[in-house]
Order: C-alpha cells, then sequence, then structure tokens
C-alpha cells in the first residue's frame, strides 16, 4: 500500500519505529564498520617536518620531543628516501641555526647557501618523487627569536615582507617546491608571488599558514630550533589571537586572494574549529598542523603509560579528516605511514 492508504503515524506508532532504529547493527562487525565508515586516512594525508643540524651522520635527539631528531643534510637525505618509499608526498624542512649565524635581521635566512638550501639541493638530487616544503619566516635566523624585523619591541611589517621575499627566492632556487610562509606580516603571500613570478618561479607553489594562533603548543618546536632561550616576550602582535574565528576566514581570503594555492590552520587539534569553517567556506586545498606541543603531549602521555599513544595518535589523525583537512603536517608522519602501509 502507498503511504497516503496507511493510517497516519501516531505518536504511538513513533515510539514502535524510534525502537526499532538500533544505531549499534552497523557496529557489529568490523567489515560492517569499514562499509559505513566515512571518512578515511591515507599516507597521501601526510606531510612530514623534519628539523635539520649542521654537520654529518648526526641525530640529535630532540628533548622535549622523543623520537624526534635534528639531521645532517645527509641524514635528512637518507630519511627522505625512507618517506618516498612510504609514500608520503611532502617533507617539510625547519632549520636548527648555529647561534653565531643568527643576528638582528636573521640575514642567514638570505644565504643561498645555509642549511636550508643545502638540505634542499642535496634532496633533490636525488630525484625523489616527495615535494619539499620549506618555512618562510626570520625565527630560526635572528638572535631575538621574532619571525619579523624589529624596531625596538615593533614587529616591523613592510621591511620584513621585503626579506621575506628574498628568502623565499633562494629557497625556490635551491629547488623548493612549496613556500610556506608561517610568519603573518600583512600582505607577504601577495609579495611572494609577484617576486617568485616576477624570478621565473611561477610553478613553485604557496602553502600560506593563513591561520596562525599566538600558541603555548609551539614550545618544543623553539627548544628544536633553538629560538625558545632566545624570544624576547611573545608573538601576539602577528599571531592570532585563540578566541578568533571569524578573523581566521578574512585571513584565509586574503591569502587566497593574494595567491596562496595551498591553506594551512595551526596549531590543528584545539583548532579543528576553524579546518571546518575555513574547508565550508572556501572549498580550497586545507591544511592542519599538528604542531610540536601536540606531539610531545600524546608521545608523554604514551611513555607514562597513561594512554596507548600510537590509537591516540591514528583517532588524533582521523579528526583532522572528519573536520576537512585535505592533509596534516605531523611528527607522526613516518610512524602513522608505516602503520596504514600495514594494515593494507
Ligand atoms: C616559525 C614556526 C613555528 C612553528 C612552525 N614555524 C614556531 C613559531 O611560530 O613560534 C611551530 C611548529 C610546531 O610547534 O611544531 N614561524
Amino acid at each position: 500500500p502507498s503511504r497516503s492508504q496507511l493510517p497516519p503515524i501516531t505518536p504511538d506508532h513513533m515510539d514502535t519505529l524510534l525502537a526499532g532504529t538500533r544505531m549499534r547493527r552497523n557496529r557489529q562487525t568490523d567489515w560492517s564498520r569499514r562499509l559505513v565508515r566515512e571518512n578515511t586516512l591515507t599516507v597521501d594525508d601526510l606531510i612530514w617536518p623534519v628539523f635539520l643540524t649542521d654537520g654529518e651522520k648526526m641525530r640529535q635527539p630532540v628533548a622535549s620531543m622523543p623520537d624526534v631528531f635534528r639531521l645532517s643534510v645527509d641524514e635528512a637525505v637518507r630519511e627522505a628516501e625512507r618517506a618516498a618509499e612510504l609514500g608520503i608526498p611532502a617533507m617539510a624542512l625547519f632549520p636548527y641555526t648555529d647561534p653565531d649565524l643568527r643576528d638582528e635581521t636573521g640575514s642567514e635566512a638570505l644565504n643561498a647557501n645555509n642549511l636550508t638550501c643545502r638540505a634542499l639541493k642535496a634532496i633533490k638530487a636525488e630525484g625523489l618523487n616527495l615535494g619539499l616544503m620549506t618555512d618562510v619566516a626570520l625565527d630560526p635566523y635572528t638572535s631575538h627569536g621574532h619571525d619579523g624585523l624589529m624596531d625596538g619591541e615593533t614587529i616591523l611589517n613592510d621591511e620584513t615582507v621585503d626579506r621575506l621575499c628574498r628568502q623565499a627566492l633562494v629557497q625556490a632556487q635551491a629547488g623548493a617546491d612549496v613556500i610556506a610562509p608561517s610568519d603573518m606580516m600583512d600582505g607577504r603571500v601577495a609579495a611572494i608571488r609577484q617576486s617568485l613570478d616576477a624570478q621565473g618561479f611561477r610553478d613553485t607553489q604557496i602553502m600560506a599558514y593563513s591561520a596562525k594562533y599566538a600558541s603555548a603548543f609551539y614550545g618544543p618546536f623553539r627548544d628544536a630550533v633553538g629560538s625558545s632561550g632566545a624570544l624576547k616576550g611573545d608573538k601576539r602582535t602577528y599571531q592570532m589571537d585563540p578566541a578568533n574565528t571569524d578573523e581566521a576566514l578574512r585571513e584565509t581570503e586574503l591569502d587566497i586572494a593574494e595567491g596562496a594555492d595551498m591553506v594551512m590552520v595551526k596549531p590543528g587539534l584545539p583548532y579543528l574549529d576553524i579546518v571546518r569553517r575555513i574547508k565550508d567556506t572556501f572549498q580550497v586545498p586545507t591544511y592542519a598542523y599538528q604542531v610540536s606541543g601536540e606531539y610531545a603531549m600524546i608521545k608523554a602521555a604514551g611513555a607514562n603509560g597513561w594512554l596507548d599513544d600510537e590509537r591516540a595518535m591514528m583517532e588524533s589523525l582521523m579528526a583532522f579528516k572528519r573536520a576537512g583537512a585535505d592533509g596534516v603536517l605531523t611528527y607522526f608522519a613516518p610512524k602513522a605511514a608505516a602503520i596504514l602501509a600495514d594494515a593494507g
């Protein structure tokens, strides 16, 4: 009988129907759980941030990041090969700069033969199917630990942007595939795009740290690149206030208009609402950075036996996919890739 020939659904009848709804039916078996699964995490979702150091055959442990090392260039080449074998699409490079090379203006950032550029050239020479990303910001190179040029207490916007353009250019010349401005200066994406284009680097991609918050979760990273001891004050005049959401949409809209190919939210897990709003609003490739502090928390709890860190890792990575991220920068990348490979 068609619906119209049946008696109307009474409140009592509705109760009977609802009593028949059993959400657990679909969860009974592994095959059924797989069948109803809404999101998937694959190796293609991973970007691996790697720290660099001078020297040879060096793997310096980062105290606040168990199983993370600062790698000399030769070791970084080996890890790049491993990343490519695992199928990780891209690696992001972060230098620990010798304190003697740091100065007020971060001039080492513009040295075409600095640690990052040497690593880029060495890894590129391997001809791997692996994208290389580089951070554009002055903080690993400045004596004061800030991302920009300073006049007294003030971070100078436009003067900094000029230097960032030159930094991006030396990185592109050394072989960077993706330039990732993490400095949060105004107008830097447009300026970097223009200067790259003018120098013939039209195909170099830009992943903008669009919504980067002034966060306590960067602590272990600053140890890893050696900028924590030096940092005077905080970064709240350029990184975003953790209380804001609409502002993240404005930042992202500007970066897209200025020429960003991909946008990023940082930190990750505490900011999944931002990831979701950006993805829903702009439909552009959107990434999240599971930062050093997030990594350290999971590893520390695991080391204490307070949780299963491998499961917490996989669950957190899936959370990014659920929030709409197209990929995740994560120090867990090689570990997660290996687990995904075993599962497949
Ligand atoms: C540099 C930069 C930072 C991170 C990435 N790029 C630190 C900062 O802004 O102070 C943090 C990454 C992490 O914590 O894993 N501008």
